[in-house]
């Protein structure tokens, strides 16, 4: 069974793509099979891989249907699946999101960008203890644009920290030879005179984090059952986030005082849990409609 390796954030800009095609190119490279899964409507790095690494395949997803059968349909035709995720909170990214072993949470380094992925880290808690309760997926947060020893730098590492998933060390700076890699359709280690700088930190970073699918790769049953894949309910501003203190997300600004205690379920009281897992996935409507029903407990 492949590995799915989700590169999340509900906002745009923030590096997605370009760790994507980095990703299955670096995989592939070291000799596993990747393909990479583009649930983005763009486009962008479908047509980025197809220039800088041919020999890799990429599929285009558009519908949350088309990249549930997607991932069934590749689930052993490769070790590793890229999943490069749409700039929206959508079915796509919910799909993405429970179906993953692993994610990259790419975020730029300023406040509002770490306030804006917010949405993107209480969906993955949620996936966490609605759908698997258990630690899967793994997630990193990934620094990107970051101008080391600023300030700022170290305001959005510290904060992003709050989402409760691992910062890695590794971390892409602000550099031009991730936007000129994308226009030449290659990939920072080939450009050997701009790449200098940015070849070594993406390669850390891939190290730190995907290395060990070189040696091992995880292996997990492809897909949930139809009725567990989740999408986003519509109105997500009106939900609440998560409590449970060792994988809740730390929500920032109006809801830091909220005391939650009494609002959620908790797994250690058995009325809550039985609560909690009857409400927390529709059953029976199709994949594209199941959802987390993350407002049902308030
Ligand atoms: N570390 C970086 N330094 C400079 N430019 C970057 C960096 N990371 C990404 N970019 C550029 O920012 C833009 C958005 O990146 P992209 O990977 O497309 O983000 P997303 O897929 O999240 O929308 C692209 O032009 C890309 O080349
Ligand atoms: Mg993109």
């Amino acid at each position: 069974m492949a590995t799915l390796l989700a590169i999340l954030n509900n906002k745009g800009g923030v590096g997605k793509s370009t760790l994507a095609v980095h990703a299955a190119a670096w995989l592939a490279e070291r000799g596993l099979r990747v393909v990479l899964v583009d649930a983005d409507a763009q486009a962008s790095s479908s047509e980025w891989l197809a220039r800088a690494a041919p020999e890799v395949r990429a599929v285009r997803c558009d519908t949350s249907a088309h990249l549930n059968k997607a991932l069934v349909g590749l689930a052993t035709a490769a070790d590793v699946l890229v999943a490069d995720g749409p700039a929206a909170l959508s079915a796509e990214s919910a799909v993405l999101a429970a179906a993953a072993d692993l994610v990259l949470l790419p975020i730029g380094p300023s406040m509002m960008d770490v306030n804006a992925s917010y949405h993107t880290a209480r969906l993955l808690h949620r996936v966490r203890i609605q759908v698997h309760r258990s630690a899967r997926p793994h997630v990193w947060v990934v620094m990107n644009r970051v101008q080391i020893r600023t300030r700022l730098a170290q305001v959005a590492r510290a904060a992003a920290i709050k989402y409760g998933f691992p910062v890695t060390r590794g971390y892409l700076g602000l550099r031009q030879a991730y936007a000129e890699a994308c226009g030449r359709g290659t990939v920072v280690w080939r450009m050997s005179d701009a790449g200098h700088c940015a070849a070594p930190e993406i390669q850390r970073l891939f190290e730190e984090t995907v290395g060990a699918l070189v040696a091992r790769p995880v292996s997990t049953p492809r897909t949930l059952p139809a009725a567990a894949v989740p999408t986003m309910p519509p109105r997500v501003d009106s939900c609440l986030p998560l409590e449970a203190p060792d994988v809740c997300p730390l929500p920032f600004g109006a809801r830091v005082g909220e005391s939650s205690s009494s609002r959620y379920p908790r797994r250690d009281r058995p009325a809550d849990a039985g609560r909690a897992a009857g409400r927390t996935v529709n059953s029976g409507g199709p994949a594209a409609r199941a959802q987390i029903n993350v407002c049902a407990e308030q």
